[in-house]
């Protein structure tokens, strides 16, 4: 069954790990992401932008192929399916689909406009039991349509957005969705500290997840970050698998080209992609 993802990522604060939010695509994604939490004995967040949303079929077809994978591949560990960067209208839309967290992204809206909003959408996910996650600040560069600046959140307005009651936020500290560019400069720590400085408890999220090096993860995880996106680095895994077994001519080689084997190389390689980030986020066992 799913679950908001308020506990776990209150345990993960606590115990000084995060966990990773994994964006899906289509039932591939899906199936990888959950049997690679069961198997790590690891909680875990799915992701589904808006666009993501719209090309698996909407938000029904969403929730129906995630809960019927949590049903017969007997996945538990905690489950949440979250609402990435959602409008105000789309997070009514899941909250009536039946995911069990969202996210408002209301981070263009002036100040007073986002508090406003983010206010009606807490008491609207809160009455139904889902977590909701906010943003202050931007995230740089582009996810699905979704286009941000970049700029680092001021902590004062984050407190503001953080005494609405919202389970989990967003800060931008410089980081980016895709990958980084060479002259990248950095997560910005110091707003980090100063955000959580002021928002004590409440589990901190750090977007664009691909690409950020260990160190910087690890050192933002004891400045409080609880929950991390990751989202093209899974995207890069599977396609440079598809392309090695294109490219070494697999699905021409007998029945090579039945969809079952020629996605799957791609699907193992997001497999070892989650592997990979749930042990440097540390909630491997933590399910
Ligand atoms: P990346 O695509 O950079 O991993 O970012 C994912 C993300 O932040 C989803 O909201």
């Amino acid at each position: 069954m799913l679950v908001s993802a308020t506990e776990m990522l209150k345990k993960a604060k606590a115990g000084h790990y995060a966990v990773g939010q994994f964006n899906i695509n289509n039932l591939e994604w899906t199936k990888a992401i959950l049997l690679t939490a069961k198997e790590n004995k690891s909680p875990v967040i799915l992701g589904v932008s808006e666009g993501a949303g719209k090309y698996m079929g909407g938000y029904h077809a969403v929730v129906g192929m995630v809960n019927g994978l949590l049903k017969d591949l007997d996945i538990d560990v905690p489950v949440a399916l979250h609402l990435d960067h959602g409008s105000f209208e789309g997070c009514y839309k899941c909250i009536e689909a039946g995911f069990s967290s969202i996210m408002f992204d209301g981070s263009h809206y002036p100040i007073d406009e986002n508090v406003q909003k983010t206010t009606e959408l807490v008491a609207a996910a809160h009455g139904k039991g889902l977590s909701i996650e906010a943003e202050v600040g931007s995230i740089g560069g582009e996810e699905d349509g979704v286009i941000g600046m970049g700029e680092c959140a001021d902590p004062k307005e984050c407190k503001a957005i953080a005494d609405l009651g919202v389970d989990f936020l967003a800060a931008g500290i410089g980081n980016i969705h895709g990958k980084y560019p060479a002259n990248w400069k950095g997560l910005s720590f110091e707003t980090l500290d100063a955000v959580q400085q002021l928002t004590g408890e409440l589990p901190l999220v750090l977007h664009g997840g691909t690409g950020i090096p260990a160190d910087m993860i690890k050192k933002a995880i004891t400045l409080g970050v609880a929950k991390i996106n990751v989202n093209t680095e899974c995207q890069l895994a599977f396609a440079e698998a598809t392309r090695k077994y294109v490219e070494a001519g697999k699905d021409l080689e007998g029945k090579g080209f039945d969809p079952r084997k020629l996605l799957a190389p791609g699907t193992e390689a997001i497999k070892a992609t989650v592997k990979e980030k749930m042990e440097l986020f540390g909630s491997v066992g933590k399910a």
